[in-house]
This record gives C-alpha cells, sequence and structure tokens, in this order.
C-alpha cells in the first residue's frame, strides 16, 4: 500500500508539514522526472533514517544552475508521475515550490561561491553552473533542515562540492552519496536521457562502456586507464568528448596507486551526458 505524500509548495506548507513530522529528517532534492536512480536515493535516506522517519524529496528545476543557452526550458517536467514515484518509495513530504518561493526578489545577493573544484570538469564549461547549484542546495538544506542529505555519485563532482561546502561551512548535515542506477546496457539514468534519439542511445552506451574497460585496466595504471577508455570511446562516430579525467575520489591529481575516479563527458548532438566510476590504480584488483 503507497499513500501519498503531503504536498507542500510554499516555505510556510512546508514548515507546517515538518512541524507535524517527528524523528530524525531524511532529504532528496531533485529536479524533477524521476527515474529509478532518483528513486535509489529515497531507498537510501529511508534506510539511513528508520521506517518511521520522515523523508523529504524536493522538486525544483533551479534556473540558477542553467547558463543562457542551455536547456533550462525544455528540461523535462513530469509532475505527477514524479508524485507517483515518491509516494511509491514511501516519501512522506514533497517540497515543489516556485522560482519566486525559493527566490523572492530575483537573483540572490549572497551566492556560495564554490572554490576551485567548482573549476575543473564540468566548471571548465559551465563556469557558473556550481554556484547556483550549492547556492540552491544551502537554501533548500535551511528549509527543509535535515539530519540526513543523500546526493547520488551520478553527478560526482556535484557530490564532492556539497560535502566540501558542507564541511567547510559547517552545515551540520549528513551527506551520503548513493550509487549510480544504470539501464541493463550500462548507460547510466539521467532525466537528460530522453533528449536521445534512436541512434545517438544506442552509441551513448559507450560511455559506460569506457568507463568499465578503464577499470579494469586498473591494476596495470593510469596510463593504460586512459588508454583502454580512449580505445572505446575510438569505436563509436557522433560522440564528441568534452573530458575524460582521471583523478582522486576528491578530484584532486591523480595517485600513483589506490582509490581514483574516472569522469567523462561527451556530446551526442545537443544532449550532453556525464558518467563517472570508482577504480583502483596498481591495486590488486
Ligand atoms: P537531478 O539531476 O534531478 O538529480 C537529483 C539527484 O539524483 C542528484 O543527487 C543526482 O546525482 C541523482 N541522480 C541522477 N541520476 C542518477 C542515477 N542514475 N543514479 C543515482 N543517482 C542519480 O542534481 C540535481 O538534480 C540538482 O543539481 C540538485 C542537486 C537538485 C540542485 O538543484
Amino acid at each position: 500500500m503507497t499513500t501519498s505524500p503531503l504536498l507542500a509548495n510554499t516555505r510556510e506548507e512546508l514548515a507546517d508539514a515538518l512541524r507535524g513530522l517527528e524523528g530524525p529528517v531524511g532529504f532528496v532534492p531533485t529536479m524533477g522526472a524521476l527515474h529509478a536512480g532518483h528513486a535509489s536515493l529515497m531507498e537510501r535516506a529511508r534506510k539511513e533514517i528508520g521506517a518511521d522517519a520522515p523523508v523529504v524529496v524536493s522538486i525544483f528545476v533551479n534556473p540558477m544552475q542553467f547558463a543562457a543557452g542551455e536547456d533550462l526550458d525544455r528540461y523535462p517536467r513530469t509532475f505527477e508521475t514524479d508524485l507517483e514515484v515518491c509516494a511509491a518509495e514511501g516519501v512522506d513530504v514533497v517540497f515543489a515550490p516556485s522560482v519566486d518561493e525559493v527566490y523572492p526578489g530575483g537573483d540572490p545577493q549572497v551566492t556560495v561561491d564554490p572554490g576551485p573544484i567548482a573549476r575543473v570538469l564540468e566548471g571548465s564549461t559551465r563556469p557558473t553552473h556550481f554556484r547556483g547549484v550549492l547556492t540552491v542546495v544551502a537554501k533548500l538544506l535551511g528549509l527543509v533542515r535535515p539530519d540526513v542529505a543523500v546526493f547520488g555519485e551520478k553527478d560526482y563532482q556535484q557530490l564532492v562540492l556539497i560535502r566540501r561546502m558542507v564541511s567547510d561551512l559547517c552545515m551540520g548535515v549528513d551527506v551520503i552519496g548513493g550509487a549510480i542506477v544504470r539501464e541493463d546496457d550500462g548507460l547510466a539514468l539521467s532525466s537528460r536521457n530522453r533528449y536521445l534519439d534512436e541512434g545517438q542511445r544506442r552509441r551513448a552506451v559507450v560511455l559506460s562502456r569506457a568507463l568499465f574497460a578503464a577499470r579494469e585496466a586498473g591494476p596495470r595504471g593510469a596510463a593504460a586507464v586512459l588508454e583502454a577508455a580512449h580505445q572505446e570511446l575510438g569505436r563509436v562516430d557522433g560522440v564528441d568528448l568534452d573530458y575524460l579525467e582521471l583523478t582522486d575520489p576528491d578530484l584532486g591529481p591523480v595517485p600513483d596507486s589506490g582509490p581514483a575516479r574516472l569522469l567523462v563527458a561527451a556530446r551526442l548532438g545537443s544532449t550532453r551526458l556525464i558518467d563517472n566510476v570508482a577504480l583502483t590504480l596498481n591495486g590488486d584488483n
């Protein structure tokens, strides 16, 4: 049996909904167009806080993290099915505010400066993106005041930056990273996958294939990892590579051995996809 979550559209309705709930609060911020990847984060939040504690999901397409010319206007909006996904996951409160509710008076004067980690990888082509992400996440954390907040490893740089913000600004919330949920063929689920036409969808699988091949090459070291990934990527036309970068788990310089992260971004037509994988360099497996 599923019961419908309480729907809050305003700060006041959210505060009212939260007042009626007991126990530690788990929170999953989203931009909607919910899929199994988002659902897995809701499950994770539930697991972290326990069966009787409240899980809050926000659905808000945040204009501040989209640059002019990006897909803000065509970003998929599927509110009714989103509510069904939340209900099926036993979510207690859905916070779905308007832009005015989140940004009364327009753009905020005070924003979060995301620092140097926001200038690499995604930040090199999207220089204002993470200021928008961290500012809205800070606002949402302030409104929901959760004990635990769950973010996906799918947006790995975002996760690293949110951890960093919460730690550097002493925000006092436990940040949990949820594993990437993939299609059967390996493509990471994304709200943007629906932009792909049939041919692009077939070619998009090369991203995860490249990451998995690279992971296998981990024991042979960094150069072998990158070579394996490039070899896979080279097999398919029409996939325009933005970056393929190997880093340490905090997005710092590649370690000689031990845990590392390989991150990729590519364009298929006008659709930009990102993916990443954890791997071990020069380790036993
Ligand atoms: P959105 O793209 O809707 O993603 C919401 C959360 O779902 C993020 O933490 C993201 O990493 C996670 N997610 C997306 N695809 C996933 C997958 N295949 N497997 C596991 N988790 C996945 O990320 C945002 O929204 C926004 O930037 C937000 C944090 C809400 C701020 O506006």
